[in-house]
């Protein structure tokens, strides 16, 4: 039987013209049809999914910094016009645009306010306590020598987190995380007709739910950051609407948890594929930081994001039509050669990194890159002091990933190790 990755890359030998990214064998192992698109159409239109893909790092920064042609007013794109689904066709509030679904001047509007609610500060303080739930949930499996990571460690982690952080009962954790694999479900690329009704069925359970903790944390706000926000004022003095508000808290919700519980998951596998490097950083401690950036450049969970054209424009040469979908391939561009030396290496030493886009860049660059950031120096230093000879379960079977064409996670990932 072939193995996924020389799947991926006979999917990558296709011609041209048949090559999407809508097809499991790339969504399992995309890299060789990132390499063949930078090279050979760099900017190419997929003929299943319809939009236009950018794979060049230069291509894609350059896209970033033209909000003003590539428009980040993606939500009926994302969401499917022709065939509608969301939360107000089910009897939930209507939708309304906010930050990563809103250009430039009003983006501004809504960043203002949650940047505060988000400061650096808030994170800093965090430390301490991140690392009282990471070792918390060592100590669940820790004495066993095994564990399913992703479903003791990454889902709960940064769920956990985010729950305090918003001020909603741990004890709901199963709901948060059905709500944010909702709208994971929503952008996937490839949901079919009853996963998309179940989705939006969920984004209205979602809206019912915050609804009311909004107006409990009006009526009695508290040290969290749902508080700060319904207090929080806006430039022309009003504070948010509950649709803007729910809107706000999906994405932090949504947007958080799937890509801190991926890079996380990705991480070690990454380590257990490439000892020499897990070796390097046991070694090494003050390396952790490089390893989360090494991580989310050689594989981030967000594979790319789309934008749409306001006008007739182009890419390097190639005409793209005004009101024309166009994936940011965030992951291709981190394997640029022409940005990265050995780009396809995993090399935790390199001195590169610095400029990875697996947080985006400009205007809608990731508010919560510095909570992610911290939650992955923090456990990936505590596993590594805590778990030794960290290896795969099951040696040669390589564990797969959820079929979803935007972000890219493992579906488990079976790990043994012997306690420090
Ligand atoms: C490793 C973890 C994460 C990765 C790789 C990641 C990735 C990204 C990317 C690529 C964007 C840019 C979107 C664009 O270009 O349109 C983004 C935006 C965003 N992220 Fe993250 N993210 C992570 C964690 C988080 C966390 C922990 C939170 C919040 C708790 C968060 C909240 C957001 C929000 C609200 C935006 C929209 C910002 C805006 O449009 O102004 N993310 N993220």
């Amino acid at each position: 039987m072939q193995s996924a990755e020389e799947a991926g890359r006979k999917a990558a030998e296709k011609p041209l013209d048949q090559m999407t990214l809508v097809d499991l064998d790339v969504i399992e192992c995309p890299y060789a049809t990132y390499e063949k698109l930078r090279e050979q159409a760099p900017v190419f239109k997929d003929p299943v999914a319809g939009f236009y893909i950018l794979s060049r790092y230069e291509d894609v920064v350059k896209a970033l910094k033209d909000t003003r042609t590539f428009s980040s007013s993606i939500a009926e794109v994302l969401i499917g016009e022709a065939d509608r689904m969301r939360a107000e066709d089910f009897g939930g509030y209507p939708n309304v645009d906010t930050l990563i679904t809103v250009d430039p001047p009003k983006h501004k509007f809504y960043r203002g306010p949650i940047n505060k609610v988000f400061s650096a500060q808030r994170v800093d303080e965090m430390e301490s306590y991140i690392a009282e739930i990471v070792n918390e949930l060592i100590d669940s499996f820790i004495d066993t020598g095994q564990c399913e990571f992703v479903s003791q460690f990454t889902v709960p982690l940064p769920l956990i987190i985010i729950a305090d952080q918003l001020g909603v009962p741990r004890d709901d954790m199963a709901l948060f995380k059905e709500f944010s694999d909702a709208l994971t479900t929503q952008i996937s690329g490839i949901a079919n007709r009853d996963q998309r009704i179940w989705a939006a069925k969920k984004s209205v359970e979602f809206q019912k739910y915050f609804a009311k903790v909004l107006d409990e944390k009006r009526a009695n706000p508290t040290d969290d950051i749902i508080s700060d926000l319904v207090r929080a004022r806006m430039d022309d003095g009003e504070q948010m609407s509950t649709p803007e508000l729910l809107s706000i808290l999906n994405q932090l919700l949504a947007a958080g948890n799937e890509t801190t519980t991926n890079s996380l998951s990705k991480g070690l596998l990454l380590l257990c594929q490439h000892p020499d490097q897990m070796q390097l950083v046991r070694d090494n401690p003050a390396m952790i930081g490089k390893l989360t950036e090494e991580v989310l450049r050689f594989d981030g969970p967000v594979q790319g994001l789309m934008r749409v054209t306001t006008c007739d424009t182009e890419i390097a040469g190639t005409p793209i039509p005004q009101g024309a979908v166009v994936m940011l391939r965030y992951a291709s561009a981190n394997r640029d050669a022409c940005q990265y030396q050995n780009a396809d290496r995993f090399d935790v030493a390199r001195g590169d990194q610095a400029g990875h886009l697996a947080f985006g860049l400009g205007t809608h660059f990731c508010l919560g890159a510095m909570l992610a950031r911290k939650e992955m120096n923090v456990a990936f230093r505590i596993i590594l002091e805590r778990m030794k000879n960290i290896r795969l379960a099951a040696e040669g079977n390589a564990p797969t990933h959820e079929p979803n064409v935007v972000l890219r996670g493992l579906k488990e990932l079976h790990l043994v190790f012997d306690k420090a």
